[in-house]
């Protein structure tokens, strides 16, 4: 065997011991860094995982895809340090060393926990049972809003997170030409190519509504609710997504769960918009989707049955829904513990 051959050979067995969390791009902190190398054209993950294997101290690295900057860091790290790219530029790939990993630091199983005591969840290093984007939020309020791994009821699952308002979690996401089922309307998942769950497309993890509200010590829990209000005909342009998109929010006590099907009167905060003349107040805020009397659940949501537009799951009878998301179109909720 070659010499360069045998490197080969030895570079892909050191590079198969990186470990790296699917979709997570981005740095750890520059106080983490230890050395940093610019690499050739074509250079690899793996080539930059050689360099962190050759370096004792190196627990994880980054490679910057475009610049080939390979930065090593002294720990694994986890969301506390972590610089992730947005959603829309992934360029840092980041990998860490299994086995090595301390509380609040990434891993992939069990055995990368090194503290006592600690599991694998939501791939972080903790004692928690329940990982969500409120969690994430509070470990590190500059995540960006993406998808993350999550932990909810013993399953390890990507969930989207809207970090804005302090890390909420997306329950569902539904658009116009939807069909839903009694069963799928807590329990659907759309995939992306990679196979990763396509929360921007057919989304319900309604199911865990209420494991997410009981995850927290608070009293009381979040929700908002966005919908775009499309015409009373039905119609469906860029006008109504201009105008017609608004966003609902309240917070319920936790002795309420979000998959009830009785409607209840709660106050509710209305986003400002130019075209409503609602204003904040008191308001039926059911979740009518989930009402489940025997009738077939319908697609259509605008006061014309036989338009296909303004698709919510939902029961026949009347809309029971609040004011700015009346003749809903697409529509999404989020929960925040
Ligand atoms: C990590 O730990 C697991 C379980 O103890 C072991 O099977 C595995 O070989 C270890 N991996 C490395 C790279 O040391
Ligand atoms: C949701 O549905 C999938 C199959 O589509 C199933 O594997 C999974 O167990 C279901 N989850 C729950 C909480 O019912
Ligand atoms: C639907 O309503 C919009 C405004 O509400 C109106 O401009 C349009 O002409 C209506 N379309 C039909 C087919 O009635």
């Amino acid at each position: 065997m070659s010499l360069r051959r045998l490197l080969l050979v030895l570079a892909a067995h050191i590079a198969t011991g990186c470990l790296n969390n699917q979709l997570y791009f981005g740095r750890l902190t520059s106080s983490l860094e230890l050395e940093s190398f610019s690499l050739r054209d074509g250079s690899t993950a793996c080539n930059c995982c050689g360099l962190c294997s050759q370096n004792a101290a190196c627990l994880s690295f980054t490679l910057d895809k475009n610049s080939r900057q390979c930065t090593l860091y002294s720990a694994v790290g986890g969301p506390a340090e972590f610089n992730r790219d947005s959603q829309w530029n992934h360029h840092n790939q980041f990998f860490f060393m299994p086995n090595s990993s301390r509380t609040g630091e990434f891993c992939r199983s069990d055995s990368d926990c090194v503290t006592p005591g600690d599991a694998c969840r939501g791939r972080i290093c903790t004692t928690d049972q329940t990982i969500t984007c409120r969690d994430l939020y509070q470990i590190n309020n500059e995540l960006p809003n993406h998808r993350y791994w999550a932990y909810i009821a013993g399953k390890e699952m990507l969930v989207k997170c809207s970090m804005s308002r302090g890390g909420y979690t997306l329950l569902l996401n539904a658009s116009p030409s939807a069909r839903w089922t009694v069963q799928s309307r807590v329990n659907l998942t759309s995939y992306k190519e990679d196979g990763t769950p396509d929360t921007d497309g057919l989304y319900s993890i309604l199911w865990a509504a209420d494991h997410i509200r009981d995850s927290s010590p608070d009293a009381t829990y979040s929700v908002f609710v966005g919908g775009t209000r499309v015409d009373d005909n039905g119609s469906d342009n860029w006008r109504d997504w201009t105008f017609n998109h608004r966003r609902i929010f309240f917070t319920p006590t936790k002795d309420v769960s979000l998959l009830g099907g009785v409607p209840l009167s709660l106050p509710y905060t209305v986003e400002h918009s130019e075209s409503f003349q609602y204003s904040d107040g008191i308001g039926q805020v059911s979740f009518p989707y989930l009402q489940d009397n025997g009738s077939p659940i319908l697609m259509h949501s605008n006061t014309n049955a036989a338009s296909p537009f303004g698709g919510l799951i939902r029961t026949g009878g009347p809309i029971r829904w609040s004011p700015p998301a009346d003749y809903p179109d697409d529509v999404y909720i989020y929960i925040r513990e």
